[in-house]
C-alpha cells in the first residue's frame, strides 16, 4: 500500500491485496465465524493480545471486514479503523470506550435524532450525563465542561439542517479546556469532502450505511482513531486505559499499545466491541468495500445534483427557507466555505410553506424520490423529520436542532438533476392541496 496514493486510487486499492491462497482479485467474503488456531500456544497468545496478526473470531475481526477497515482508515487519514454493525453502534462504542457511569459528555445540538436518543436517553439510564450546546456557540461548549466531562461529540455536517461544526475551534476547547477527546461523526461529509482528523478531531465515526456503502443495501458503522489524544498525560482521569483488563495481561492498554498508536483502537476492539458484541457481517463488509471503490465518483454527482436542487428550491415560491451547509446567512456558512471546498454534501432540507400538512402532502406525492428513513443512497430520498427520525425529541429539542414542523429533508441521489427537479415540482403542486 502506498502512502502517496491519491484519494481515487486509495478508495480502490488501499488495504487489499490479491488473496494469497487463491489469487482472487476482489476481496472474498470470509463467511466464517471462527478461525482455526495453529496451536494451543497461539490460541493463548491470541487471547492475551500477544498475537494481533491472526484472526480468531469474527465478533472481533474478520479478513473481509479488515480490508474495509484499512481502507477507511486510509481515506480518513487515521491510524486504525474498527468496523461495527451500524452507525449507532459505532457512536455508542466510540464513547463507551472512554466513559463510565458518572461521566459526562458535551454534544452539539444540531445532530442526528438517533444520536440524541442514544446519549440523551440510553446513556442517561446508565448514569452518563449530557449537555447539549448549539454547535456554533463556542462559549457554551466551554461553559458546559464539568470535572466529569470525558468527551466532546459533534457532526461535521449536522443531520438534517447541515449545521457545520468549526472543528478546529471545538477541538481547541476539548483539548485545552476540557482535556478530553473530540469525536466527530463524519457521515454526511464523507472523507471525500472533509477529513476531521486533519482539523483537530481525535476520533471519527461513520454510519457506513450512508454514502460510504452508498447503495442503500447495508447497515454498518466504523470508528476511526487518529491516535492523537494523550491518555497518558493524566492517567487518573482514564482508568480504562491504565488498569489491566482481566485476561489481557498485567499492563493497561496505554502502556502496552500507545507506542504503536493503538491504545484507543485496541481497547475498543478487545473490550467494548468484544463484550457488547455489535460486529459487522462479512457480507456487509464486502458490500461496503464495493461502495468505497466509487465513493468520489458518486460524491461528485451527489454534490452537483444537490447544488442544482438547492438553486431550484431557493427560487421556489412554496419554499420558506433552504438549509444547506454552504449557503450564506447562517452562523456556520463561513466555516462551511472553509472546510468544504468540494461542496456541502447531498443532504438538502427546506421549510415548506403550509407547514405540517403541506409537508405530509409533499412526501405522499413524490414518485422518483423514495419516502424512507435513510440518507446517502444513489437513489434520491425524502422524509419529514418531525414526525419520523426526530419524533423522539420534544418540540423544544427539535427547534434547538433547527427542525420545524414543516421541515422536509432530501437526500439527493445520482440520477439526472432535471428528473429530480421535475419530481419535486410535482410534489409541490400536490402540497398546495385542495
Ligand atoms: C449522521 C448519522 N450518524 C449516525 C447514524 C446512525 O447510523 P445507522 O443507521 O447506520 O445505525 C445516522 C443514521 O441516519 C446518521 O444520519
Amino acid at each position: 500500500m502506498s502512502d502517496d496514493w491519491g484519494f481515487d486510487t486509495a478508495q480502490v486499492h488501499a488495504g487489499a491485496t490479491p488473496d494469497p491462497g487463491t489469487g482472487a482479485r476482489a476481496t472474498p467474503i470470509f463467511a466464517t465465524s471462527s478461525f482455526v488456531y495453529e496451536s494451543a500456544e497461539q490460541a493463548a497468545a491470541s487471547f492475551l493480545l500477544d498475537d494481533l496478526e491472526g484472526y480468531g473470531y469474527t465478533r472481533m475481526s474478520n479478513p473481509t471486514t479488515a480490508v474495509a477497515e484499512r481502507r477507511i482508515a486510509r481515506l480518513e487519514g487515521g491510524v486504525v479503523a474498527v468496523a461495527t454493525a451500524s452507525g449507532q453502534s459505532a457512536t455508542a462504542l466510540s464513547l463507551l470506550n472512554l466513559l463510565r457511569s458518572g461521566d459526562h459528555v458535551v454534544m452539539a445540538g444540531q445532530i442526528y435524532g438517533g444520536t440524541s436518543n442514544l446519549l440523551g436517553q440510553r446513556f442517561a439510564e446508565i448514569g452518563i450525563g449530557l449537555t447539549v450546546v448549539p454547535v456554533d456557540d463556542h462559549d457554551a461548549w466551554r461553559a458546559a465542561i464539568r470535572p466529569t466531562t470525558r468527551a466532546f461529540f459533534a457532526e461535521s455536517i449536522g443531520n438534517p439542517i447541515g449545521a457545520v461544526a468549526d472543528l478546529e475551534a471545538i477541538a481547541r476547547i476539548a483539548h485545552e479546556d476540557a482535556r478530553v477527546p473530540f469525536i466527530v461523526d463524519n457521515t454526511l461529509a464523507t472523507p471525500y469532502l472533509l477529513r476531521p482528523l486533519e482539523h483537530g478531531a481525535d476520533v471519527v465515526v461513520h454510519s457506513t450505511t450512508k454514502f460510504l456503502s452508498g447503495h442503500g443495501t447495508v447497515i454498518g458503522g466504523v470508528v476511526v482513531d487518529g491516535a492523537t489524544f494523550d491518555f497518558g498525560a493524566e492517567p487518573e482521569r482514564w482508568p480504562g486505559f491504565h488498569k489491566p483488563d482481566a485476561g489481557h495481561g498485567s499492563e493497561g492498554y496505554w502502556a502496552r499499545f500507545s507506542p504503536q498508536r493503538q491504545a484507543y483502537s485496541r481497547r475498543l476492539r478487545s473490550t467494548v466491541l468484544r463484550d457488547y458484541g455489535p460486529a459487522p457481517s462479512p457480507f456487509n463488509s464486502f458490500l461496503l468495500i464495493q461502495g468505497l471503490e466509487t465513493l468520489s465518483l458518486r460524491m461528485r454527482q451527489h454534490v452537483a445534483n444537490a447544488e442544482a436542487v438547492v438553486q431550484h428550491l431557493l427560487a421556489h415560491p412554496q419554499v420558506e427557507r433552504v438549509h444547506f451547509p454552504t449557503l450564506p446567512g447562517t452562523p456556520w456558512s463561513a466555516t462551511a466555505q472553509r472546510l468544504l471546498p468540494r461542496g456541502g454534501g447531498a443532504i438538502v432540507s427546506f421549510d415548506i410553506a403550509g407547514g405540517l400538512d403541506a409537508g405530509r402532502r409533499f412526501v405522499d406525492a413524490v414518485r422518483l424520490f423514495s419516502h424512507l428513513a435513510n440518507v446517502g443512497d444513489v437513489r434520491s430520498l425524502v422524509i419529514h423529520p418531525a414526525s419520523t427520525t426526530n419524533s423522539g425529541q420534544s418540540p423544544e429539542q427539535r427547534l434547538a436542532a433547527g427542525i420545524g414542523p414543516g421541515l422536509i429533508r432530501l437526500s439527493i441521489g445520482i440520477e439526472d438533476a432535471a428528473d429530480l427537479v421535475a419530481d419535486l415540482d410535482r410534489a409541490f403542486a400536490a402540497a398546495l392541496g385542495g
